[in-house]
């Protein structure tokens, strides 16, 4: 353990760096692997929710992203509550925290018309072989209405999520021929060329799309015991997941939720939108409504103002006593490499709440904790670096 005294005008912040948890220590459930850029590991938000709150209690986070934070609350029986500006996240976390059964999934799957003609209105044959574009269209088609007709139930939004996260990517366990995963989706023009690199065609490399779903459906539920089946069942129904900015979330009541744990979109390192084509596509979202609606401010200072009206939301509807764990890296922006926890524990101070300390989690690099993208500490970060905030009681 390492420690260090941050001095912040009359306030003195103790930081500690040492390896709180390690990936070795606890595998994460296999609900949580599916993939989202920006994501942390399940063992970060768990370390909190542990420490700072209690069952029954409403853990919130407000840039979910693929939900990390909130499904492992409801897998230790917390009240889930979310919010990202991205309707994809919604989609991927919903059906995890209520997980039908494989043979629920199968059903479904079987009872599907995969011969449906769903005519397209972009052209995707780089990506996939004629037949497996064909089913894709068809399940898209299957989904949209059922969303449109208020029909789709857990099952359905399950296959969604499967499906987003089969869309692309490099392995035969994807819809697609080898390209960069769903969540970092290359253009039409980019996958032609990758074609052509590698001397691969579309039309050789036939997949079978329900299968695909079921089999990642399998190794997602894989870990699901009967026990965590009813804590979700108890808690899923009340949890409440919005589609806000996250500076305006009226929605969520006053002083109702315990404990934060979140991760805040980074400077400009992440494009979001452009990853998000292909998703928002299959979901029938609008990819540019969303790119515009995501926080990518392009300095320090852009970013913090953003990030305190921010915390001055998570204030007001945190319950007295009640703590945030913010967790930010180290990046290099147009101002340089910044240590963002500096940055954010004065602006939590501003905002009214006392910064208990700075946690930084050293850990060895590992595939997940390459989260930024990026693969060194030159342009991000193999760290998680947390600061705790507290609203007084
Ligand atoms: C670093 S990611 C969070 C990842 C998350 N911790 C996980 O494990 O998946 C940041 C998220 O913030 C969302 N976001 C960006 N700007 C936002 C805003 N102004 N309001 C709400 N969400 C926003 C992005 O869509 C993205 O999902």
């Amino acid at each position: 353990m390492r420690a260090d005294w941050l001095c912040l005008g009359e306030h003195k912040v103790l930081r500690e760096t040492t390896e709180y948890w390690t990936s070795a220590q606890r595998q994460s459930h296999s609900l949580h692997e599916v993939s989202y850029r920006a994501c942390f590991k399940a063992e970060l938000p768990l370390y909190f929710i542990e420490r700072y709150s209690a069952e029954g209690d409403v853990v919130y986070d407000p840039f979910m992203g693929r939900g990390t934070t909130l499904l492992e609350a409801g897998l230790k029986g917390r009240v889930p509550e979310g919010n990202d500006v991205n309707p994809l996240a919604e989609v991927l976390l919903r059906p995890r925290l209520e997980p039908p059964t494989l043979e629920a999934v199968a059903a479904r799957l079987g009872e599907l018309d995969w011969d449906r003609a769903a005519p397209l209105d972009l052209d995707l044959s780089m990506f996939y072989h004629p037949e497996t574009l064909g089913r894709l269209a068809a399940l898209r088609a299957y989904l949209l209405e059922r969303a449109a007709s208020g029909e789709l139930d857990a099952v359905d939004r399950w296959i969604r999520m499967v499906a987003t996260n089969r869309l692309t990517g490099h392995s035969p366990g994807f819809f697609s021929v080898y390209t960069m995963p769903p969540n970092q989706a290359v253009s039409a023009e980019s996958q032609v060329k990758i074609n052509r690199r590698r001397n691969q065609r579309p039309e050789d490399a036939y997949k079978d799309v329900p299968a695909l779903i079921l089999r990642k459906s399998k190794a997602l539920l894989k870990d699901v015991t009967p026990l965590e089946r009813l804590l979700l069942d108890e808690v899923a129904t009340g949890a409440r997941l919005h589609c806000c900015d996250v500076r305006d979330t009226k929605a969520i009541e006053a002083e109702s939720v315990a404990l934060v744990v979140t991760s805040p979109p980074f400077l400009n390192v992440v494009q979001y939108a452009k990853d998000n084509w292909l998703r928002c596509w299959f979901n029938g979202i609008d990819a540019e409504a969303v790119a515009e609606a995501i926080t990518t401010p392009r300095s320090v200072r852009d970013w913090s103002q953003v990030m305190f009206d921010c915390l001055l939301e998570l204030r007001r509807i945190l319950r007295p006593g009640g703590r945030i764990a913010f967790e930010v890296g180290e990046v290099t922006g147009g101002d340089g490499e910044v240590r963002l926890d500096e940055v954010v524990a004065p602006l939590g101070i501003e905002a009214g709440l006392d910064c208990e300390r700075i946690l930084i989690n050293e850990q060895s690099f590992t595939k997940t904790a390459n989260c930024w993208g990026v693969k060194n500490n030159r342009k991000g970060t193999n760290t998680n670096r947390i600061v705790l905030l507290r609203k007084p009681s």
